[in-house]
Parts: structure tokens; sequence; C-alpha cells
């Protein structure tokens, strides 16, 4: 029920309605995505309520498991521009039994957010030499990925990863709302228009290449497929890719891959979270994971992200906040171990 509330609570944010106050049960129709109906005060049926001063709430019944999935996937349910006053402090993970009605997580919700989410192996890698990654992607990090997927509003790829993958990206977590818009980052305009994700008549995809290489990339895509954007040192201009997205409504931003794709995102300061997983497998050799990171980290000064350790099936996934305040080296131990709180299985159960 939680996943189909968080389903439901992205529906309501992309049609940017302000809730009215009240309490909601979850509608369900076969094959609809979930959602939320306004409902009479003291419904037992109600999963949630929403009142201008807190955001949205769960009943005091929901088990911390469920509540912890919401806290996961939160930063992408929250409107992009709140139109309540904000509250002064994000909530406890877990509702307090005692408390009538615990409030789950109220970010500071951004105008929009950047994830990105990275698999690698114990020895660091993150796809075999020859661009295999199914060997990294456990059924429970997978399901984890098309949930990411189901509350995007655009994914995007490197032009490596679209062409060793030719991923279709449209797998799903459940019935939705649309498809997200698939992005392939693509400086030179290199990649084949033959591959799946632009012969998909289900999800729209475009390209995103060097303002020098628009003219070649609209005469291979067509105009209305391709973004030309500035290329600084070699680089996609990160910013303004993502300002020319939130113009279009696409405010929750996944960056699925590869590696070097999201350390470019890290070290343009254009991400907010970083799901990290780590799967039980050594691979001996590989794909590089989050390689040149060039000025975003220094060995000198490490950064350590306010951060949460979930299990994930028999894996675990670092969930950090790349917004929040930094913890240097310096951090004592009391406050490292605040940062890092361990979750296990329900399927997200924290026991620390
Ligand atoms: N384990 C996992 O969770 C996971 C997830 C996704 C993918 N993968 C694996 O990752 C591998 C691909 O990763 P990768 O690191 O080799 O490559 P990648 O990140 O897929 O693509 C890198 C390329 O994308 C373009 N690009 C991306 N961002 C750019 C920017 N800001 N500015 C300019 N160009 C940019 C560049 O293209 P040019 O080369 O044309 O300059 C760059 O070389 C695949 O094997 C895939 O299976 C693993």
């Amino acid at each position: 029920m939680a996943w189909q509330l968080c389903l439901a609570l992205v529906g309501q944010r992309r049609r940017r309605i302000e809730p009215d106050e009240g309490e909601y049960r979850l509608h369900e129709a076969a094959g609809a995505a979930p959602e939320l109906r306004l409902t009479e005060p003291g419904d037992p049926h109600a999963v949630a309520r929403w009142l201008r001063a807190t955001g949205w709430q769960v009943a005091p019944t929901w088990p911390p498991a469920a509540v912890e999935l919401l806290n996961l996937y939160w930063p992408m349910l929250a409107a992009p521009q709140p139109a309540a006053p904000q509250p002064a402090a994000p909530q406890p993970a877990a509702p307090q039994p005692a408390a009538p009605q615990p409030a789950t997580p109220q970010p500071a919700a951004p105008r929009g957010i950047a994830i990105a989410q990275l698999s690698q192996s114990l020895d660091g890698w993150i796809a075999t030499r020859d661009g295999d990654a199914s060997v990294l992607l456990s059924i429970a990090l997978h399901r984890h990925r098309l949930r990411l997927r189901a509350l995007a509003d655009a994914i995007v790829i490197g032009a490596s990863m679209a062409a060793a993958d030719d991923p279709a990206l449209r797998e799903d977590a459940g019935p939705q709302d649309g498809l997200p818009m698939r992005i392939v980052l693509d400086p030179t305009a290199r990649v084949s228009p033959s591959l799946a994700l632009f012969n998909d008549a289900r999800a729209p995809a475009i390209i995103v290449c060097g303002a020098d290489h628009q003219r070649l990339a609209e005469s291979r895509w067509g105009k209305g497929r391709v973004i030309g954007v500035p290329v600084i040192k070699r680089r996609l201009d990160l910013k303004t890719l993502l300002a020319r997205l939130r113009e279009r409504e696409l405010d929750v931003v996944l960056v699925e891959g590869g590696g070097s794709t999201i350390a470019h995102f890290l070290e343009a300061r254009c991400l907010d979270r970083l799901h990290l997983a780590q799967t039980g497998v050594l691979l001996g050799s590989g794909r590089e994971g989050l390689h040149s990171l060039g000025s975003a980290v220094s060995p000198h000064e490490p950064q350590r992200p306010d951060a949460r350790l979930y299990r994930i099936g028999d894996d675990l996934m670092w969930d950090c906040d790349l917004r929040a305040p930094a913890k240097s080296r310096s951090a004592g131990d009391g406050e490292r171990r605040a940062a890092a709180r361990l979750v296990v299985p329900g399927e997200f159960m924290r026991i620390a």
C-alpha cells in the first residue's frame, strides 16, 4: 500500500494542484494509476491526510517499514513548488505509536530534484568490461530502479550506456500516468537514431547534444527531439540542461547511468541525491564507477554526505543527501553514526 500511495502522490505532484485539506482514501482501478480521493473525516479506510500547515501525513497504524519506504522515495514525491508554509524541520522517520497522526517526513521541497542511482560490485565496478551490468542488479535492486523510474519525470543516460545496453527504459513498477521522458546525453550526436528508445511510440525520448552539434542532431532526430546546450571544457552544461528540463515541467530527473554521466552530474554539483548500491559480487575487472570526480571531491577534503544505509534484498544501498551540509573527516564518531542509519527488510525496516 505504501508503494501505491507513492504512485498516487506522484500523480498529485504532476498535476500541480494543491490538494484540499482533509483525509484521503486510495482509489485503485485495474490498469490505472492509483489516485487519492477526499473522504469523510474519520473514515477508517483513509490512508493519508493533507493539511496546509503540515503537508501529507499517514495514519499512526502504518508500520515502520512502510513509513521507511515513503521516506526513501519522499524527495521525488514532494511538490516542487509548495503552496503551503514550509514545516520547520523534517519529521522523524518512523511514527510515534502514541501520537494521534504522526507526520511522514516533510522535506524543504525543492523546485526540482536530480537523483542518481548506481550499483557497483564489491571491487567497485559498475559493469563487466564488455558493458554487461546485469550481474549487479538483483531482483530487489531492479525493483528499486523501476520504482525510481516510475517517480521520475525524466530519465537521463549517457551515450555509452545508450550504445552498450540499447535500453528501452519502459518497464514499469505498476500502473502510472504516462512514462517519463527518456534523455540521452550525447555531446556529438554519435549514437544511432535506430536505438530502441528512439523508436517507441509509448514514451518520448530526447537527445541532448552540444549547441555546436544541434543542427546535425536535428537533421537526424527532428527538431522537437533535440536539446542543444553549451559545452564548457568538453562537458555539456548540466545546469543549463536542468533548467531547460524544468521549463518543460520535467522537475524530477533520474540520472540512471552510467558511471561517467553520474560523475559529471556530481562534478557540476547538479545532483541532489545519490543512491549508491553495493552488490556482493567480485568482478575482477570491468567498467569504472564514479571516476574522474575532478574538482568536486578532493582526497584532502573527503566529503561525507548525510546518508542513510538501506539493505535492499541481499545488497546494501547508500541514500546520500548531497544538499545537506556535508560532514568533514573531522566529524566525531557519534555525529557520523547519527548520519548513517541502517535499514533492513521488511523490505525497508529500520533497525538502528
Ligand atoms: N551498475 C549500474 O547500476 C549501471 C547503471 C547504468 C549503466 N551501467 C553500465 O555503465 C556502462 C556505461 O557507463 P560509462 O561510464 O562507460 O558511460 P556513460 O555514463 O553511459 O556515458 C558516458 C558518455 O556520455 C556522454 N556524456 C555524459 N555526460 C556528459 C556530459 N556532462 N558532458 C559531455 N558528455 C557527456 C559522453 O559521450 P562521448 O563519449 O560521446 O563524449 C560520455 O563519454 C554500461 O556498460 C552500462 O551497462 C551500469
